[in-house]
């Protein structure tokens, strides 16, 4: 019997590396066609030979995210190749880290334009058709970062933050739609995005990019408004409602937001 992800096309911005990656390949080791966009066309179609291996269609599409003109000429080369977009998995992202004081426009315009924009106008190239087919999943991978952000991540926070409540609202306005969204929100995930910048305590441990894929295609399959990984990210969460002030004590005292490299 067929899959649930059997024949469908999923969409993956940021598919050359990390989170991206291990999702179409998780995918198409559920049988989908797999559409890989990043800005890297190398690890790209290294990626899609991996995904075609599996026995699925794949293809590489370059874009970068921050410019709104190259997503949307990626939805229409993507609807040209395959026809439509049953899945999108707006990932792009980039880890805008600089301390309060130092933070400038142009810094908080750069998280922006590729963790918020970069996803927002991923969602604006699939939803119409997705709508019209009254059937569709938006996943936005956003972060925990975006719920109780950490010192030093101001910006990426921000952006991050942005992108979750944009999440929230469009979950509820597709209600009935046939479209639905689920926001996933990683803790600490073994990436170049974080290995590159910070070490990190064990207390933060980091859990790896297959891990959350696995729980990108669970929240899907459930359709989930929120995923967190890994559970005890919840706690963190929670402490941080309850008490906000009890929440940056412990991220002080567990040196939470680890050593920059
Ligand atoms: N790692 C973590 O601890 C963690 C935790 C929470 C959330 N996340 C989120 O998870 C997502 C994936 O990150 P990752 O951890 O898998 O990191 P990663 O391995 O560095 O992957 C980031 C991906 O985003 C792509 N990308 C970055 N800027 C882009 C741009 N302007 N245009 C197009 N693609 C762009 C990169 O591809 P190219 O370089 O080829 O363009 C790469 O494929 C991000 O949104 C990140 O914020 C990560």
């Amino acid at each position: 019997m067929a899959g649930y992800f059997s024949g469908k096309v999923a969409l993956i911005t940021g598919a050359s590396s990390g989170i991206g990656r291990a999702t179409a390949l998780a995918l198409a080791g559920q049988g989908a066609c797999v559409a890989l966009a990043s800005r890297n066309l190398t690890a790209l179609n290294q990626a899609a030979d991996a995904c075609r291996s599996k026995g699925v269609e794949a293809e590489a599409f370059q874009v970068d995210v921050s410019r709104p003109e190259e997503i949307s000429r990626l939805g229409q080369e993507v609807f040209q190749r395959f026809g439509k977009v049953d899945i999108l998995i707006a990932n792009a992202g980039e880890y805008v880290r600089r301390p309060g004081p130092e933070i400038t426009q142009a810094i908080l315009e750069r998280a922006m334009a590729v963790n918020f924009y970069g996803c927002t106008n991923a969602v604006q190239a699939v939803l119409p058709s997705m709508l019209a087919r009254r059937s569709g999943h938006i996943v936005l991978v956003s972060s925990l970062d975006g719920r109780k952000g950490l010192p030093g991540d101001a910006p990426y926070a921000a952006s991050k933050g942005a992108l979750t409540g944009y999440g929230e609202v469009l979950r509820q306005d597709l209600y009935r739609t046939g479209v639905s969204v689920t926001v996933v929100s990683p803790a600490r995930v073994d990436t170049p995005l974080l290995t590159n910048q910070l070490r990190v305590p064990a207390i933060s441990n980091m859990i790896s990019a297959e891990a959350v894929a696995r729980a990108i295609l669970r929240g899907i399959r459930r359709r989930q408004a929120e995923v967190i990984v890994p559970w005890q990210g919840w706690l963190y969460y929670f402490v941080n409602v309850l008490s906000p002030g009890l929440a940056d004590w412990a991220v002080r005292r567990l040196h939470l937001n680890g050593w920059e490299r």
